[in-house]
């Protein structure tokens, strides 16, 4: 019974969540939350420390005292800005493994929530409709075929002036779905109410137009 609108956006790796998201938030003028941006934060901490991944007390740890700040479309930790750090493959590897941590959950939680200030949010992630803000005005289930959302992440690093291999992202795309889908706590599945959007062979753009509309409807 919070009156404050919630826009969930969940989906699988590369099918557009983050660009439709920042997009949709933009227009509406709400504000943004990056979940994933904050298990890549924990992740990140936990290879820069050399935190075991199986020492699940300590991942936790991590999580619950993240001196993360977001400001404006950057990511920091403490004072460093890391946007562009938390975004290399490793680091979504490592941040899907301990994404799959229960007490890594239970201390993003509260977090979460804090992001959901007036007039609006627009949260993106993998659990969003379904554990974090079930009773979110609208909720969209984004996918794309794997072939599509390798070569979208393929043109990112390119784009960027990263080198890749089609067969390694390939492979680490459906590695990270797998793992994704079949953990036991909060896996990746669209929630019962959601809207669901293929956009396989669909611009950022019209998918953007897609959820404000039926947010307008909503
Ligand atoms: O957040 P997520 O991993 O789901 O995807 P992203 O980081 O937003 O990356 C998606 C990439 O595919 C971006 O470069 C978009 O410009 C592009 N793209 C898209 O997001 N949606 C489409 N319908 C087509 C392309
Ligand atoms: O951009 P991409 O979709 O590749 O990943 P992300 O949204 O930045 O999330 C990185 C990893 O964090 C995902 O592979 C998930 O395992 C995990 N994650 C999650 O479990 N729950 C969320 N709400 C968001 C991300």
């Amino acid at each position: 019974n919070n009156p404050i609108p919630v826009i969930a956006i969940d989906g699988p790796t590369a099918s557009g969540k983050g660009t439709v998201a920042s997009r949709v938030a933009e227009r509406l003028s709400f504000h943004l939350l990056d979940s994933g941006a904050l298990y890549r934060l924990t992740a990140l901490q936990a290879l820069r420390r050399g935190v075991e991944l199986r020492d699940e007390h300590a991942i936790a740890k991590l999580a619950e005292h993240l001196p993360a700040r977001f400001v404006g479309g950057d990511v920091f930790l403490n004072n460093e800005n890391v946007t562009a750090a938390i975004r290399a493959e490793e680091v979504g590897n490592i941040a899907s493994k301990i994404a799959a941590l229960p007490t890594v959950r239970h201390a993003l939680f509260a977090l979460q929530l804090g992001f959901r200030e007036a007039p609006g949010l627009v949260a993106d992630g993998r659990d969003m409709g379904t554990v974090i803000f079930p009773g979110a005005k609208l909720k969209v289930f984004l996918t794309a075929s794997v072939k599509a959302r390798a070569e979208r992440r393929y043109k990112q690093l390119i784009d960027k002036g990263i080198s890749a291999n089609m067969d390694d992202l390939l492979a680490d795309l459906q590695e990270r779905d797998e793992r994704d889908t079949k953990r036991a706590i909060a896996p990746l599945a669209p929630a019962a109410d959601a809207h669901l959007l293929d956009t396989s062979d669909m611009t950022a753009a019209e998918a953007v137009e897609q959820v404000l509309s039926w947010y307008a409807h909503a």
